[in-house]
């Protein structure tokens, strides 16, 4: 059943590429995205305005990739909130407010919640959702589905990837609705998945990376834009698994602060892959140098220059835009192996459930 992985997060991890295949198919034809595929119809997508995303943990940080592609692309406003904050709160939802919300299982008692609350207030719900049939995906009104296949490890990784994939595919559509079509960027999202396929066979050093982290107890994770959306996962994936204390930054927010807490040894994995502020990020990295830290580069190849990293990973992107998937692969993998050196047990991390049906 795990397909001679020793751990179900493994297999999930490298049938990603053919999962992100299924996630596509059929979604996009002659560099477009297939709109009726997306579940949301063309006459209410029209009329959306504001879009607030609402989702808990690896799927609040699927959200917050959405925001920036589909603000980047459709220029349509979207806020990104944890949905035990949203359903307690008194959101003021704007005329063409649609509420998104994100989830694996699509049984999150927060989620659903909140997709409740929007329900009471007359704004219509849309689900990106991966189980079909759940209950997210009955009470919404509009749903897609990630089409990842069944999940079963604690820690979320194809279900992630295949929710960036989907946002991407939402964000291209919208963008196409309003006369912004980007068909580069269609056409270049069906090779992610040869793309990914190459990485994974390719990620051996990053088995180093992971015994030296599994002898730390701190480890930050850096990056600016996308790269910063991706950095809140690396770190959620080492905690949850490796039970090591992780934090991200927004790259430029580390000398407000927390620039204080490096120390000699301290490791910082950097993702650098927006290629517009990668100069920004690279000087963040000099100056945690400066104090002492290990510094890890996950960086896009198109992005040379001297990047004064300890180990790196170099990985191929057609444009920074569809970055997210791929460097995910290597953070999740970090993250595997480190709690693998650890001992732990890496399906069934403690104190979690696979699915957070109770507040
Ligand atoms: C982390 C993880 C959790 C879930 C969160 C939401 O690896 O799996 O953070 O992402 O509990 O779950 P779903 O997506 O099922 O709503």
């Amino acid at each position: 059943e795990r397909g001679g992985y020793p751990h179900f997060m493994l297999k999930e991890i490298m049938e990603q590429p053919d999962v992100w295949s299924d996630a596509l198919l059929g979604r996009v034809q002659n560099q477009r995205v297939v709109w009726r595929e997306m579940g949301l119809p063309a006459s209410v997508a029209e009329t959306v305005r504001r879009i607030r995303i609402v989702a808990a943990g690896t799927a609040y940080h699927a959200g917050l990739v959405g925001k920036m592609l589909i603000e980047r692309l459709a220029r349509i406003p979207v806020e990104v909130e944890v949905a035990s904050e949203f359903r307690y709160s008194t959101p003021i939802f704007e005329p063409g407010t649609l509420v998104m919300a994100i989830s694996q299982s699509g049984e999150t008692a927060d989620t659903l919640a909140s997709v409740r609350l929007a329900h009471e207030l007359g704004v219509p719900t849309y689900a990106v959702v991966n189980q079909v049939g759940s209950t997210l995906a009955r009470e919404s009104d509009y749903v897609v589905y990630t089409h990842a296949g069944p999940e079963i490890a604690v820690a979320s990784t194809k279900a992630y990837t295949t929710q960036l994939l989907v946002l991407t595919l939402l964000a291209l559509g919208l963008a196409d609705l309003k006369g912004r079509g980007r068909p580069d960027l269609v056409q270049h999202l069906l090779s992610l998945p040869h793309i990914g396929q190459t990485l994974l066979g390719q990620l051996e050093s990053v088995r180093q990376m992971a015994e030296s982290l599994s002898l730390k107890r701190d480890v930050f994770y850096i990056g600016r834009g996308l790269d910063y959306a991706l950095a809140m996962e690396g770190q959620l994936k080492i905690k949850e698994i490796a039970y090591i204390h992780a934090e991200a930054y927004a790259a430029g927010e580390l000398k407000h602060g927390t620039l204080a807490l490096i120390e000699d040894g301290t490791p910082v994995v950097a993702i650098v892959t927006e290629r517009d502020v990668a100069e920004k990020t690279i000087s963040n990295i000099l100056e945690v140098k400066a104090r002492g830290a290990e510094a890890w580069g996950i960086l896009d190849r198109q992005i040379t220059g001297d990047i004064p990293v300890d180990h790196q990973i170099v990985i191929d992107t057609p444009d920074p835009l569809l970055a997210p998937a791929i460097a995910a692969l290597p953070l999740q993998l970090l993250a595997y192996w480190t709690a693998v050196f650890r001992g732990e047990d890496v399906d069934k991390p403690r104190n979690l459930a696979k699915s957070v049906t109770v507040e």
